[in-house]
Order: C-alpha cells, then structure tokens, then sequence
C-alpha cells in the first residue's frame, strides 16, 4: 500500500493560489494531496502555523508566493524566506526533517508550474515517510 501523505499549502492569493486555478482550468494533472489555504501574501505566513500544523499530524507543508520583484506588498516574498530559513533551522532541532517544508514561488500564469511543484513535493514527502513513523519524532 502506498503512502499518501497529507500536504498543507499555503498559497499567496495573488500569484500560487491563482496559478492553482490555471492549473485547474487547464487541467494538469497534479498530487491531490494538498489541502490549501489562501494567505494574501506569502510574507504573511506565520511559522506558528507551520509547527502547528505538523503537531497536527500533517506529513509536508509549502508556502507558496509571487516570484521575487512580483510581490504585491514588495518584500513579503522576502520576508517569507527569511522566516522559512528560520523555521527550517527550528524544525532541525525539534527533530523534523527540515526537507518537510518547501517555499518556492509560482505566478498565475504558471499552472504548469504548479503542478509539477505540487507533485515534486508530494513525492518527495512520500520518500521521507510519514510523519509520525519518525524514528526521533517527539509528541
Ligand atoms: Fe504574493 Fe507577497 S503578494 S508573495
């Protein structure tokens, strides 16, 4: 029996979560493993939200935002990559493979893109395993 992981996405309402809908309305084939939430701004995702979802039980999370120079509130992406690079180091240390949170950065015209982004991470979430199988994964 193959995993299926559970994946959150956080998409920026602007440029992920529009280029999602192109990849709908184009119908490319994609994971169905991700759930999402719409954030307006990459920016605005708090790394609460992230650990959160992990206690949860969620395998793999991605934040999803506008490509560099394309932020609807200017430096959002950037500030959302400092607060992944945070978050990734926080996620080391408590024991949870780093590699479970993924930020990229797809526009709305780039449902192909998003796609092939939602798959990569949906299988590369299905090689690490499940969360709760970690060996060191402490509750
Ligand atoms: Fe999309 Fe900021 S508005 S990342």
């Amino acid at each position: 029996m193959s995993f299926e992981p559970k994946i959150l996405g956080f998409l920026c309402n602007w440029c992920a979560y529009a280029g999602a809908d192109l990849a709908g309305v184009s119908r490319f084939q994609y994971a169905s493993n991700l759930r999402v939430i719409r954030v307006m701004c990459s920016g605005r995702v708090d790394p609460v939200l992230i650990f959160k979802a992990f206690q949860k039980g969620i395998d793999g999370v991605a934040v999803l935002g506008c490509h560099h120079g394309d932020c609807h509130y200017q430096t959002g992406n950037y500030e959302a990559e400092n607060k992944m690079q945070m978050t990734k180091h926080i996620l080391e240390k408590i024991g949870i493979d780093p590699d479970r949170l993924y930020l990229d950065w797809v526009s709305a015209a780039e449902g192909k893109r998003f796609s092939e982004v939602v798959t990569n991470f949906t299988e590369q979430i299905q090689k690490l395993g499940p969360l709760s199988k970690m060996k060191d994964y402490k509750e």
